[in-house]
C-alpha cells in the first residue's frame, strides 16, 4: 500500500444495481488512492448507498448516519478525518434535506454522479458540503472506468453487469423514474468489452442488470441497433461465458426476439424474474403498468413454449390503493394459475411524489398486513413445491464460494438456488452436476454423481 492511498468503506442497500453501483463508486475512487475496506472504523470515506424503493427508507439511513457519526467522532478524536457521504436513491430523492438534517453528512451525490467523485470529495475534503443530484445530460457509462484494479480484484465466477440505467414507465406506485432518470441503454460493444474482460478475470455468469433491462436498445457495433435478444446472443459467443441471465425485465419489454433467445440460446438460463404486481386488471390499470392480466399469462405462455423447463420469480405488491379484497384475490389466482419457484412481495408503501401517494382509498396497513400474509403463504408453498421437485434430479450448478463446513462448496443451479455440495476447492469456477437429494426451504443440498448414477440419469424437465 502506497503512503497516499486512503481507505473507503461502501455500504450497500437494496438492489443488486446498487451493488454494482458501489463497484463503480469504488473504481471511479481508485485513480484518487482510495482502496476499499471491509470496515467503517478506520475508513476516510464512509459512502452509505441508498434505497428508496419503499418504506423508511431514508429513515435508516439518518440512523446509519448516526452510527457512521460516532465514527467519525472516535477518529477525529486521533487526529483522523473521515467524510460521511449519502449516495443513490435516497440521496438523489432527498438532497439537500439530508445536509440540512444531518450537518454530519459532507456530500451527497445520486446515482447520476458517480463519474464525478474525485471532483465532489476533493471539493468536500476542502471543508465545503457538497450536493450533486443533477441529471447531466451527457451518458454517465461513457465516463465510468472500465476494469479498474478494484474490479479485477472482485471478479468471481459470477458478476454483474449494467447494460440499461433508468425507466420511462411511471408505474404509480414507484420511484425508479424520478430517482435513476430517464431510459439509457450502453452501446452494445461497451457491454461485449466488459464482458470479455470478466471472463478472462475467470467469470462464468453474467447477469445483465437494469431497472427495465429488456427495454434495452443500444447502438450495434456495426451501427444500427441491437434488442436484448440479439445482444444475448452475441455475449453467448464469448467463449468460456457459461451463463448468461438478465434482470428485470417489465412484461411489455418481452418482444419476440427476447422470447426466442431463451428457445434458441443455450447460456440464457431457463429462470426468469417477470414481475407483474398484481392479477387484477383495475388495479393494474391504476398502477399504470400498460398490461392486462390475460397479456401476462399470454406472454407467459409462450415463453414456456419456447423454454419448457424455465422457473418464473415474480414481484407483487398488496393493498396498493384502491384494491378491494376480490381485486386481491385476483391476484391470488393469478399466482396460482402461473406457479412461481421464487418470487418478492411487498405491502404497498406510498412514496411521496408518486401519484400512488395521493391516490383515494389508500388501504389500511392492518389490510395490508394481512393481504401480505396470505400471499406470501402461498409463495412460500409454491417455493418449497418447486425445491422439493428438484430432489432426485440432477442439475448443472456453478460452484461460486466455499461453504460453512469445512470441504463444502456453494453454487447456484440454472434456478438461482443455493446447492451445498461436498466438492473439492479445485472445482470452484466450474459448472458441474450435482444430483440432488434434499432441499431446504432457500437452498438445495446435493452430492456429486458416482459412476454407478452414469446408468441412470435424471435431469429436470418441466416445472409445473
Ligand atoms: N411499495 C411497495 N413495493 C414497491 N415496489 C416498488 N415500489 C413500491 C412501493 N411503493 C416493488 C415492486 C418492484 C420491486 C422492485 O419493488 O414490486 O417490482
Ligand atoms: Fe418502477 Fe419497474 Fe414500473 Fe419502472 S417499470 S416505474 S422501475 S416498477
Amino acid at each position: 500500500m502506497t503512503a497516499s492511498s486512503k481507505k473507503l468503506f461502501v455500504k450497500t442497500f437494496g438492489c443488486q444495481m446498487n451493488v454494482y453501483d458501489s463497484g463503480r463508486m469504488a473504481d471511479a475512487l481508485a485513480p484518487a488512492g482510495f482502496v476499499r475496506t471491509e470496515t467503517p472504523d478506520d475508513a476516510d470515506l464512509i459512502i452509505l448507498n441508498t434505497c428508496h424503493i419503499r418504506e423508511k427508507a431514508a429513515e435508516k439511513v439518518y440512523s446509519e448516519v448516526g452510527r457512521m457519526r460516532g465514527i467519525k467522532q472516535a477518529r477525529r478524536g486521533a487526529g483522523q478525518e473521515t467524510l460521511i457521504a449519502v449516495a443513490g436513491c435516497v440521496a438523489q430523492a432527498e438532497g439537500e434535506e439530508i445536509v440540512r438534517r444531518a450537518p454530519v453528512v459532507d456530500l451527497v451525490f445520486g446515482p447520476q454522479a458517480y463519474h464525478r467523485l474525485p471532483a465532489l470529495v476533493g471539493r468536500a475534503q476542502r471543508g465545503e458540503a457538497v450536493v450533486d443530484t443533477d441529471f447531466p445530460a451527457e451518458d454517465k457509462f461513457d465516463h465510468l472506468p472500465g476494469a479498474s484494479p478494484e474490479r479485477i480484484r472482485t471478479a468471481g465466477p459470477t458478476a454483474f453487469l449494467t447494460i440499461q440505467e433508468g425507466c420511462d414507465k411511471f408505474c404509480t406506485f414507484c420511484v425508479v423514474p424520478y430517482t435513476r432518470g430517464a431510459e439509457v441503454s450502453r452501446p452494445a460493444a461497451a457491454i461485449m468489452d466488459e464482458a470479455r474482460r470478466l471472463v478472462e478475470l475467470g467469470t462464468r455468469e453474467i447477469t445483465l442488470l437494469g431497472q427495465n433491462v429488456n427495454a434495452w436498445h443500444g447502438a450495434a457495433p456495426g451501427g444500427g441497433e441491437w434488442g436484448l435478444g440479439r445482444l444475448l446472443h452475441a455475449l453467448a459467443g464469448i467463449d468460456g461465458l457459461e451463463r448468461l441471465r438478465y434482470t428485470t425485465s417489465h412484461p411489455r419489454d418481452m418482444d419476440d426476439e427476447l422470447i426466442a433467445a431463451h428457445r434458441d440460446v443455450p447460456q440464457l438460463m431457463p429462470f426468469l424474474h417477470l414481475p407483474v404486481q398484481s392479477g387484477c386488471d383495475r388495479v393494474l390499470a391504476l398502477m399504470n403498468r400498460r398490461h392486462r392480466r390475460s397479456d401476462y399469462l399470454r406472454l407467459v405462455d409462450r415463453i414456456r413454449k419456447a423454454r419448457p423447463d424455465i422457473a418464473l420469480s415474480g414481484d407483487f405488491i398488496v393493498g396498493f390503493p384502491g384494491e378491494d379484497e376480490v381485486d386481491f384475490e385476483d391476484t391470488m389466482e393469478l399466482v396460482r394459475d402461473v406457479g412461481y419457484a421464487q418470487a418478492f412481495s411487498f405491502k404497498y408503501s406510498p412514496r411521496p411524489g408518486t401519484p400512488g401517494a395521493t391516490m383515494e382509498d389508500q388501504v389500511p396497513d392492518e389490510v395490508r398486513g394481512e393481504r401480505l400474509n396470505r400471499l406470501q403463504a402461498l409463495l412460500r408453498h409454491q417455493q418449497h413445491n418447486f425445491n422439493e421437485g428438484c430432489v432426485g434430479t440432477r442439475l448443472p450448478v456453478l460452484l461460486e464460494r466455499p461453504g460453512r463446513k469445512v470441504g463444502q462448496l456453494v453454487g447456484r443451479s440454472p434456478y438461482l438456488q443455493p446447492v451445498n455440495v461436498d466438492a473439492d476447492a479445485a472445482l470452484l469456477g466450474e459448472v458441474i452436476e450435482v444430483v440432488i437429494e434434499e432441499a431446504g426451504p432457500n437452498s438445495l443440498f446435493g452430492r456429486l454423481p458416482q459412476v454407478r448414477d452414469e446408468a441412470n440419469p435424471v435431469v429436470m424437465e418441466s416445472r409445473f
